[in-house]
């Protein structure tokens, strides 16, 4: 029988991918945490399948090394993600099992690839296993395939609570490997300062007004150079400004002082969660360069929870990891996710409150 490990099983992410994974009976779970008891609740959910809570420190070597022997595929739902980079990953590939992330982005990846990663010619390593990254890179090319592109505009956000865990990944969301505030993407490359966030503004999918604030993603700029599209805009949409100004105070600060900042981080994402009551929605809008009647140009996805579904876009890599549909290698999952069998299992997802192809 399968064995797959989730580290941060207990987590706010992880305790749906030890959902998911359980009820589709992908194999048998160990749920990894500092707190045992809080992994062995998470295991309460695993109903179907053998599921074993188990202690683990991602910060102690041989907790790790432990944690990850006898899987046969590791889940990363533990964070900050920007700090745990590849740490999880080798350990997991050092063990022999394939590795999931529901975060992590390329400066993951360039840790991994960097640094020589036995293990990756024979299992993968796929990481952005989220929404964002993750979905947002995945989606889009759905739009793409019946002809090229001459614009995709990408709206995503919400209003979602942030753990403190995460503020410290949103707080280190920055820098060019991240991408770039206000650029845009345009005829082969990214054009700094193209657009201004879009204050006060009615969205397909989003209730009321909203606020987009334009940032080219790294995950966006391939995008964009791989589906040969003429301009690509991608915005981050937020209720209130609530978290750009969190975030702006906390860039503008010292670099050292970045955890300070934490509580305001979750604090503006309470204020937008009592403004508008959690939702979140994927709006992907597009022109075609050959406009042909019928072909779709709009591809909206809704869920009442964001960090939720990250975990079933986990669950869900680690069953094509299982299905044996993913080349070994290190990738983004949205370079070796199926775009089309991705939307299919989200539709019949309870966490799916609607999607739209249009
Ligand atoms: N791609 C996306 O769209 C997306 C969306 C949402 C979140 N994320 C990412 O997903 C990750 C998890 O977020 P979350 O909101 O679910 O966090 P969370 O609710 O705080 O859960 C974190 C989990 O990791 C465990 N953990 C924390 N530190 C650990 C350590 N040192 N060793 C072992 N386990 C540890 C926690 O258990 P213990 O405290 O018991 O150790 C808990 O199970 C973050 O990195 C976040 O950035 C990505």
């Amino acid at each position: 029988m399968t064995q797959v490990g989730v580290l941060g099983g207990s987590g706010t992410v992880g305790r749906i991918a030890v959902e998911r994974l359980a009820g589709w009976e992908v194999g048998s779970l160990r749920v990894g945490g500092r707190d045992l008891d809080r992994a062995a609740e998470a295991c309460t959910a695993a109903t179907g399948v053998p599921a074993e809570p188990f202690r683990v420190d991602l910060d102690d070597d041989a907790a790790l090394r432990d944690f990850c022997a006898g899987c046969d595929i590791v889940i990363n739902c533990a964070g900050p993600s920007y700090r745990v980079l590849d740490r999880v990953a080798r350990a997991a590939l050092a063990g022999g099992a394939h590795y999931v992330d529901a975060a992590g982005d390329l400066v993951a990846i360039d840790a991994l690839t960097a640094g020589g990663a036995t293990g990756l010619d024979h299992h993968a390593a796929v990481f952005s296993a989220g929404l964002m990254p993750g979905l947002s890179g995945l989606l889009p090319r759905l739009l793409a395939v019946d002809g090229p592109l001459a614009r995709l505009d990408v709206y995503v956000g919400g209003a979602a609570a942030i753990g403190p865990l995460s503020a410290v990944d949103a707080l280190l969301t920055r820098g060019p490997r991240f991408g770039t505030a206000l650029a845009a993407w345009r005829d082969g490359q990214i054009v700094p300062g193209a657009l201004k966030p879009l204050r006060s503004v009615a969205l397909p999918g989003f209730r009321d007004r909203v606020h987009a604030w334009p940032f080219l993603s790294t995950e966006m700029s391939r995008l964009a150079a791989e589906l040969g599209v003429d301009e690509l805009r991608n915005y981050t949409v937020y209720v209130t400004e609530a978290i750009p100004e969190a975030l702006a105070r906390a860039w503008a600060d010292d670099e050292a002082a970045l955890d300070a900042h934490v509580p305001a981080v979750v604090a503006a994402a309470g204020t937008d969660l009592a403004a508008a009551g959690p939702y979140y929605a994927m709006l992907f809008q597009t022109v075609p360069r050959d406009p042909a009647p019928g072909r779709a140009r709009r591809l909206l996805l809704r869920t009442p929870d964001s960090y939720a579904l990250s975990g079933v876009v986990a669950a869900l890599t680690a069953r094509e990891l299982h299905e044996g549909t993913i080349p070994p290698g290190a990738h983004p999952a949205s370079d070796v996710l199926s775009p089309s069998r991705t939307l299919t299992a989200l539709r019949d997802d309870p966490l799916v409150t609607g999607v739209e192809l249009s």
